[in-house]
Parts: structure tokens; C-alpha cells; sequence
């Protein structure tokens, strides 16, 4: 098996978008009627979900009509609040096809089908043409990606002089090997963690400049420790991201919350830019 087969099964197998019609069954959304901030619980497949992505993109420059790129777009849902804040055009890519296919179904129930466009690939080597993109993100997807330097190459190429890259990740911290399962790994395998300055300096290396990193660990901390209390009283949301981790998404987001407090892993935001 591929590393990449490997990751994309890690994230996602079988019929994703079967699962999640099901479960809006059960939490009573009618997929006639359901829209872009009901599908948020579980479309922001990210630490803390729908509130990072908000948070995110009030400090991006988007404007009206601009062409962005979402690099690991998982299941579209960052791609669509963007689109539909915004009125622009998101690009997303993904390495799990189960993904792609969920991400573009869930667009064209919420009738959003011609502003965000998902296809299957890897952000390592990009299907687009250089200077495409008005501005892109890759939100919780670096974990996994072994050839970093590679990724952000990639990144800057499809960019047009002058746009925003942004990345949200779970750095390495100094506390020592991270507990698995986390949502990126079960094992360690498939897992490629980075310091933050390192990752900084392959930013530096690709050309980025600008680049303002933010330490996300405390918000992370507070978004996993809600979800542990809410899980421990027994009313966990029927429509939540436990229906992407699986039997082993409570142990995953004690992982979580444990690697960050003790110092294992370091989250940050980072914002930078192409040059004019
Ligand atoms: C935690 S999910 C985040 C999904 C989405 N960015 C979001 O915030 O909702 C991580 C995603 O990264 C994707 N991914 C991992 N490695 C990738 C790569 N090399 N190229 C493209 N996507 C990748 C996975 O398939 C998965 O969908």
C-alpha cells in the first residue's frame, strides 16, 4: 500500500456521505432543507470545528469574486462558509477520495455545487496552473504530509503574487512523543509532525514572507475539553465529528487534550504571504 493510500484510508473509508445522510437522519436535518451552518458540526473536521474556521477567516484578506484553494479540504465545509461569506470561489483538494465525494455531494445539497469545486489528489503536486489563487489555506492537513518542503512549494506556485497562505497544524511540542490514537494517526504512522519554527523556515525556503504564527493550544485545549465534559454527561451531539473518528473518538480527543497540556504537541496558526 502507498503512504497516500495509507493516509486517506486512515481519514476515510467506504461511503462517507452514506454515514453522514444517516446520522442527519437521526439528528433530524432533512437534507432538502439543510444548510451550510447545520452541516457545520461536522464538515469543520478540525480542532474546535466551525469556530477556528470563523476565527480564521476574519483574519484573511478574501474578497468578493476572488479564487482560493483549499489544500486537504476534507469535507468541504471550511470551503463552503468561505464561499458563501465571502462570494468567491473555493478549489479543494483532497488525498481521500471518500472525501472528495462527500465534499461534493454535501456542495450540491446546499446548492452550492458551482462556487465550491473538490477534486481527489495530494497537496504534494498540485493539478493547478502557477498563479491561479487569490489567496489558500490548508487547515489541520500537514500532519500527515511527509514532504513538507514539497507542500509548501506547491502552495506558493498555484498563488498569485501577492496572496495569503494559511495553515493551522498540530506542531511538535518539547514534551516528548505525542499518545496515539490522535485524529491523524493511530499509531505514529503517517505522522509527520514539525516544530513550529521549522515550520516556519520551510515557509522562509518556499518564499513565504510576512508569516505571522499564532499559538492555538489554549482555544484547542478548551474546544476538547468542553467535548470530553459534554461526552461524560452523555450528551455528545448526534451530528459531531465522532462519526468520522470512529469507536475510538473519545479516547482520540483525550489524546488530544493530553498531548497539548503536556507539551507533546504545539498547535499554531500561521499566516503568510507571496510576495507583490
Ligand atoms: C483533519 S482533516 C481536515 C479537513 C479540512 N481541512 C477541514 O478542516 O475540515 C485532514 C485532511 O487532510 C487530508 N490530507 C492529508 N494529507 C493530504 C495530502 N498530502 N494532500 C491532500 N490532502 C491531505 C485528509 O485526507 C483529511 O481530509
Amino acid at each position: 500500500m502507498t503512504n497516500a493510500q495509507a493516509i486517506s484510508d486512515h481519514w476515510g473509508k467506504g461511503d462517507v456521505y452514506a454515514r453522514i445522510l444517516e446520522k442527519m437522519a437521526l439528528a433530524g436535518l432533512d437534507p432538502a432543507t439543510v444548510t451550510v451552518e447545520q452541516l457545520a458540526p461536522v464538515d469543520h473536521f478540525h480542532a474546535r470545528g466551525f469556530p477556528a474556521t470563523v476565527e480564521l477567516a476574519d483574519a484573511l484578506p478574501i474578497k468578493g469574486g476572488d479564487r482560493l484553494v483549499d489544500i486537504g479540504c476534507g469535507l468541504g465545509g471550511p470551503a463552503r462558509y468561505l464561499a458563501k461569506r465571502f462570494l468567491c470561489h473555493v478549489d479543494g483538494l483532497d488525498i481521500t477520495a471518500p472525501f472528495v465525494d462527500a465534499a461534493n455531494n454535501l456542495s450540491a445539497l446546499v446548492g452550492m455545487a458551482d462556487a465550491v469545486t473538490c477534486r481527489h489528489g495530494d497537496g504534494q503536486k498540485l493539478p493547478y496552473d502557477n498563479d491561479a489563487f487569490d489567496g489558500g489555506y490548508a487547515q489541520h492537513v500537514t500532519m500527515n504530509v511527509p514532504d513538507r518542503g514539497g507542500f509548501f512549494n506547491e502552495a506558493f506556485r498555484v498563488l498569485k503574487p501577492g496572496a495569503f497562505f494559511a495553515l493551522t497544524e498540530h506542531g511538535l511540542g518539547d514534551g516528548g512523543e505525542p499518545h496515539h490514537p490522535v485524529p491523524w494517526s493511530d499509531d505514529g504512522s503517517g505522522a509527520y509532525l514539525m516544530r513550529p519554527a521549522d515550520t516556519v523556515a520551510a515557509l522562509e525556503d518556499a518564499g513565504f514572507i510576512n508569516i505571522e504564527t499564532t499559538d492555538t493550544g489554549e482555544k484547542y485545549l478548551q474546544g476538547y475539553r468542553a467535548a470530553i465534559e459534554l461526552a461524560a454527561k452523555g450528551q455528545a451531539p448526534v451530528f459531531g465529528v465522532h462519526i468520522l473518528l470512529g469507536d475510538r473518538a473519545p479516547q482520540i480527543v483525550q489524546n488530544a487534550a493530553r498531548n497539548i497540556e503536556e507539551g507533546r504537541t504545539h498547535p499554531v496558526q500561521i499566516i503568510c504571504y507571496k510576495p507583490g
